[in-house]
């Protein structure tokens, strides 16, 4: 008889955007004539860029030709993307990261659900909170995570680490020692960042505990303060300690196209084990790579024509985050991101909880969030704006709230 996986039934269900999709339609079916704006997911809006675009075209020419065409990938990637990605996003930043480290996948949310897969069933993690849900569920999963408990929406065996107004959004390092730690900066869903003197902290501290740190730069390329680093490895030790996620989504808008990468630096071992090795056997058994022709387009982004683009297009996501920042401001909310990254968070006004004021601003202003309290039980009281909508409706969205 088949048994399914019952770490599986042990997740609560995915209420949050669900939840959210249920509510902005009852609300749509009564209210028809309301014009309702989302600053809810955080999904791009705007296109992709002309070099992005122009590279699809041409590898797409080149697979209609059986001179040109491709089959599978090579399993970390083709050699030209990891040392585009090798020269720019780290020799260019001085950091030592090798094109043989790099394992080009479909996106940073299959890597962040799989990686956890080469760590024993008995690892420890450690998570902010809130957090981007993806690194608690998949290690409940692999059955790491203990018991449930309803009433404080967290697990059992996983350390959490609070980031709330009083210690600025930043998590301390945990009393207990965890094996495995998530970071993630520019984060999801406050919208804080780290200096790279904080950052070095938790680099000593995986080396001195025999941590490892999987570092989620998903949103590396809204980091606008120069004290804030835009890799790991920037930190002195990084190479022993830490692994790094990226996406090709919110840089270059590719969250339909897919295309992102994970870092195992060689230097990475537990014992005499090369965690590159593992990763690279889990990779080559499990996965059979993003398509060339995205591939191609993921070369573009470093040409110059497309680092200009990609500037452009962080830049149009980034004035909407100033504009909400600055409009929530005025209208005398308490408010933070929106400077290094395309998120703003925001505390509740009045008390009231986050799903109260998503009610409220739903009602009020037809302006859909997300309530903090779906990314962890720290969230409760805080709310997520994102500034990836267009910019006429997030002004139109920003000046409805201030006229509230
Ligand atoms: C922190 C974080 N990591 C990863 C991802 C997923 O990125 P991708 O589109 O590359 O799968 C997201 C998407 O929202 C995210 O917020």
């Amino acid at each position: 008889m088949f048994k399914v996986n019952d770490n599986y039934l042990k997740l609560p269900g995915s209420y949050l955007f669900s939840t959210i999709a249920k509510k902005v339609n009852a609300f749509t079916a009564a209210n028809p004539d309301k014009k309702i704006i989302r600053l809810g997911i955080g999904d791009v809006t705007q296109p992709l860029s002309e070099s992005v675009i122009s590279s699809l075209h041409i590898a797409v020419d080149e697979m209609a030709d059986a001179k040109t065409f491709r089959g599978y990938a090579p399993d970390l990637g083709y050699e030209f993307l990891r040392n585009a990605i090798a020269e720019n996003d780290y020799k260019m930043r001085g950091c030592e990261i090798y094109p043989d480290e790099i394992f080009v996948s479909d996106g940073a949310k299959c890597d962040s659900g799989n990686i956890q897969e080469i760590f024993a069933a008995d690892t420890r993690i450690a998570v902010c909170d809130p957090v981007y849900p993806v690194y608690v569920d998949s290690n409940v999963m692999a059955g790491r995570c203990g018991d449930y408990d309803e009433s404080k929406g967290t697990w059992s065996n996983v350390i959490y680490m609070p980031c709330t107004a009083e210690n600025n959004y930043a998590p301390e390092l945990p009393k207990e020692t965890p094996d495995v730690i998530y970071l993630c900066f520019p984060n999801n869903p406050t919208g804080s960042a780290i200096t790279k003197d904080e950052l070095q902290r938790w680099v000593d501290y995986a080396n001195k505990n025999k941590a490892l740190i999987i570092y989620d730069a998903a949103y590396e390329a809204y980091i606008s303060e120069g004290d804030v680093p835009h890799s790991v490895y920037e930190c002195e030790g990084a190479r022993t300690c830490a692994i790094e996620l990226h996406s090709f989504s919110k840089n270059a808008g590719f969250t339909g196209v897919r295309l992102g990468y994970t870092v195992v630096p060689k230097d990475l071992k537990c014992g005499d084990v090369s965690l590159n090795s593992l990763w690279a056997r889990r990779h080559s058994t499990k996965y059979n790579g993003a398509p060339y022709i995205v591939q191609r387009a993921g070369e573009a982004v470093y040409s110059e024509k497309g680092k200009k683009e990609i500037k452009e297009l962080v830049a149009y996501y980034m004035k909407n985050a100033s504009y909400i920042l600055n409009g929530l401001k005025e209208a005398g909310y308490t408010v933070s991101g929106g400077v290094n990254a395309p998120y703003i968070w925001l505390k509740t006004p009045d008390n009231m909880t986050s799903w109260e004021f998503f009610d409220y601003l739903l009602e009020k202003a037809n302006v859909v969030g997300t309530p903090g309290s779906g990314f962890g039980p720290s969230g409760e009281g805080y709310f997520r704006l994102t500034a990836f909508g267009n910019y006429e409706n997030t002004v139109e969205a920003v000046d409805r709230i201030k006229r509230l």
